[in-house]
C-alpha cells in the first residue's frame, strides 16, 4: 500500500483548452481510486489519432477543457480495474506500450476478424501504424499477397518491411480502387482491413472483397457524420462486412498474450516506434502525427 493511498494527488498533465490549440502542462489533480478502480503511474504512453480526434473535436462528446485520452492521459490516470492488464514484468514499457492501442487493433483487426487463411489475398486500406499492423497480422498468418492502397506513396517503401508485396494508389487510376483490385486478382481479395477511417476507403474496401466468401473488415474511426452507402447486391453476393474495435481483443484478458507475441520475437514492435519525446514536448507529438510523419511517438515521463 503506498504512502497516497486513499487521498488526492497533484501531478502534471497536459491540458487540451481548445480544439486544436496547443496542450498546456498544468498541475491537475488526480482523485483516489473508489471501488474497483486502480490509480496508475504512468511511465511511457504514445499518441494515437483517438487524442488527435478528440484534440480536433470531431468526437460527439469533445468538451474542453479535457485531458485527452486514452493515451495523452496526464503522469497518473485513475482507471477502472476492469481495464487494466498485468503483462509480462521483463517487458521493456517503452516499447510494448504502443501494444495498448493502434497496433494490436490492426493485428487483432487481421488475426482475429479477417482470419485470412495462408496463402490468400489481403488488402489493406491505409498505410499507417494501424494498417502496417493489420499487415503485420497478414504476415504472420501467412498471407501471400499483401496489397497496401494509400493516398499517400511515401507509405509505400515503409510498408515493404511490414509483409505489403503490391502498391495501389487510388490516385493513379481513373477506375474506381475496388475495380482495380478486382483486376488485379481476378475477381476480388479474399479479405480487407479498412485502417484509414475515411468512409470512402470504407466502402472501397468492402467492395474489392471476392463475392462468395470475401470479408471486409472495418477499423478506422470514421467522422461523425459518415455514412457507409453501397448497393445491397453486394450483401446477397455473400461478402460479408464486419467491424471491430482494439481487433477484438478484450484488454484484460488478451494483451498480455499480445505482449508475449514481442517477447517471441514473433511481432516486431520496434518497427512502429518512428520518435520519442519528453512529457514537456507533448505538442511535438501531435504535430508528428498531425503531419503524418513517422508512425508511433512514444512519450517518456520525466
Ligand atoms: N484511401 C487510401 N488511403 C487513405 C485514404 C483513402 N481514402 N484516406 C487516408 N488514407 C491513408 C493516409 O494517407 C495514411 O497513410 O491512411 C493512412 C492513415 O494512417 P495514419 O493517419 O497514420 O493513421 P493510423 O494511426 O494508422 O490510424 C488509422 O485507424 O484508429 C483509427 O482513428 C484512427 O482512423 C484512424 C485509423
Ligand atoms: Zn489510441
Amino acid at each position: 500500500m503506498s504512502s497516497t493511498a486513499g487521498q488526492v494527488i497533484k501531478c502534471k498533465a497536459a491540458v487540451a483548452w481548445e480544439a486544436g490549440k496547443p496542450l498546456v502542462i498544468e498541475e491537475v489533480e488526480v482523485a483516489p481510486p473508489q471501488k474497483m478502480e486502480v490509480r496508475l503511474k504512468i511511465l511511457f504512453t504514445s499518441l494515437c489519432h483517438t487524442d488527435v480526434y478528440f484534440w480536433e473535436a470531431k468526437a460527439q462528446d469533445s468538451v474542453f477543457p479535457r485531458i485527452l485520452g486514452h493515451e495523452a492521459a496526464g503522469e497518473y490516470t485513475v482507471v477502472h480495474a476492469g481495464s487494466v492488464a498485468k503483462i509480462n514484468p521483463l517487458a521493456p514499457l517503452d516499447k510494448v506500450c504502443v501494444l495498448s492501442c493502434g497496433i494490436s487493433t490492426g493485428l487483432g483487426a487481421t488475426l482475429n476478424v479477417a482470419k485470412p487463411k495462408k496463402g490468400s489475398s489481403v488488402a489493406i486500406f491505409g498505410l499507417g501504424a494501424v494498417g502496417l499492423a493489420a499487415a503485420e497480422g497478414a504476415r504472420l498468418a501467412g498471407a501471400s499477397r499483401v496489397i497496401g492502397v494509400d493516398l499517400n506513396p511515401s507509405r509505400f517503401e515503409e510498408a515493404k518491411r511490414f509483409g505489403v508485396t503490391e502498391f495501389v494508389n487510388p490516385k493513379d487510376h481513373s477506375k474506381p480502387v475496388q475495380e482495380v483490385i478486382a483486376e488485379m486478382t481476378d475477381g476480388g481479395v479474399d479479405s480487407s482491413v479498412e485502417c484509414t477511417g475515411n468512409v470512402d476507403a470504407m466502402i472501397s474496401a468492402f467492395e474489392c472483397v471476392h463475392d462468395g466468401w470475401g470479408v471486409a473488415v472495418l477499423v478506422g474511426v470514421p467522422h461523425k457524420d459518415a455514412i457507409f452507402k453501397t448497393p445491397p447486391m453486394n450483401f446477397l453476393n455473400e461478402r460479408t462486412l464486419k467491424g471491430t474495435f482494439f481487433g477484438n481483443y478484450k484488454p484484460r484478458s488478451d494483451l498480455p498474450s499480445v505482449v508475449e507475441m514481442y517477447m517471441n520475437k514473433e511481432l516486431e514492435v520496434e518497427k512502429f516506434i518512428t520518435h520519442e519525446v519528453p512529457f514537456a514536448e507533448i505538442n511535438k507529438a501531435f504535430e508528428l502525427m498531425l503531419k503524418g510523419e513517422g508512425l508511433r511517438c512514444i512519450i517518456r515521463m520525466e
